[in-house]
C-alpha cells in the first residue's frame, strides 16, 4: 500500500506517520528528514537544500523528485510506504504515480490533514526533536517525561532552525497543500480529509480508518 500525507506545516504529518509506522509496519518515507540528514551531513545536496530550507521555501523539484526516486527504486520500498512531506505539488505527484504505475502499483490513499493556522504557528514554535531517534514532541500538548531528553532513547531535544518565527511565516504562506494538488487526489478517488484539531490519539485513530 502507497499512501501520501499532505497537510500544511505543522499539521502533524511527521508525528502521525511515526505512529502508523509503528502500528501498520509501514515505511515511513520523509523527504523533509531525507534533506535535514543531508544538511546535518553536509553534502552537496544538503548545501542546496539549506538554501531553501532557511527561506522557508520549497526545494526545486528536480532535486526533490530525484531523490524521492532514487528512494523509492530501493528493495524496502517495494512493498509500500507512507510518504510525508512528498508531494507538495502536480509535477511532484504525477513523477510519483509514474513511477508507482511502472512497479503496477498507484497511490492507494491520499490523507490531507487540516488545521487551522494559528494552531499551526502554536505547535511550530513549541515542537521539540530528537537528536538521536527523530521522535517529535511538543512542550505543551505531547512533552517528554524530562525536560530536553527523549522518553524512547534517552537522546537530546533540538528545536529545529526553520521553526523560527519569521521562517514559520513564510513556510505558512508557501507550503500549504495547493488546490490543484488537492483535485488530483480527490479525482482520482483516494482523497480523504482528516480532521487535525484533535487529540493525538483521536488523529492516529481517523487515518488509522481511512487506510483500513
Ligand atoms: P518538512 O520536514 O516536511 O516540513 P513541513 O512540511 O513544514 O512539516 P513539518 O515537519 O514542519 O510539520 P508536520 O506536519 O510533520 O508536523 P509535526 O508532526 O512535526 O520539510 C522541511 C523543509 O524541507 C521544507 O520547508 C522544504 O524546504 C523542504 N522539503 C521537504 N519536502 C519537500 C518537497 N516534497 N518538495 C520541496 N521541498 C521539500 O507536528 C508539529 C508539532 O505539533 C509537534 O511538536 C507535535 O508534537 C505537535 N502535534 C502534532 N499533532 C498534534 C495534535 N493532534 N495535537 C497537539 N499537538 C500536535
Amino acid at each position: 500500500m502507497y499512501i501520501v500525507l499532505l497537510g500544511p506545516p505543522g499539521a502533524g504529518k511527521g508525528t502521525q506517520a511515526q505512529r502508523i509506522a509503528a502500528a501498520t509496519g509501514l515505511l515511513h518515507i520523509s523527504t523533509g528528514d531525507m534533506f535535514r540528514e543531508h544538511v546535518k551531513n553536509n553534502t552537496e545536496l544538503g548545501q542546496l537544500a539549506n538554501q531553501y530550507m532557511s527561506r522557508g521555501e520549497l526545494v526545486p523539484d528536480e532535486v526533490t523528485i530525484k531523490m524521492l526516486l532514487e528512494r523509492i527504486s530501493r528493495d524496502d520500498a517495494k512493498a509500500g510506504a507512507m510518504f510525508d512531506g512528498f508531494p507538495r505539488n502536480v509535477a511532484q505527484a504525477r513523477a510519483l504515480d509514474e513511477a508507482l504505475a511502472a512497479r503496477g502499483a498507484r497511490v492507494d490513499r491520499a490523507l490531507l490533514i487540516s488545521v487551522p493556522d494559528e494552531e499551526l504557528v502554536a505547535r511550530l514554535s513549541g515542537r521539540w526533536i530528537c537528536r538521536n531517534c527523530g521522535r517529535l514532541y511538543h512542550e505543551r500538548n505531547d512533552p517528554p517525561a524530562a525536560p530536553g531528553r527523549c522518553d524512547a532513547c534517552g537522546g537530546e531535544l533540538y528545536q529545529r532552525d526553520d521553526d523560527r518565527p519569521e521562517v514559520v511565516r513564510s513556510r505558512l504562506e508557501k507550503q500549504k497543500p495547493p488546490a490543484d494538488l488537492i483535485e488530483h487526489y480527490r479525482s482520482a478517488g483516494v482523497l480523504r480529509e482528516i480532521n487535525g484539531l484533535q487529540s493525538l490519539e483521536a488523529v492516529t485513530h481517523d487515518l488509522l480508518e481511512a487506510i483500513k
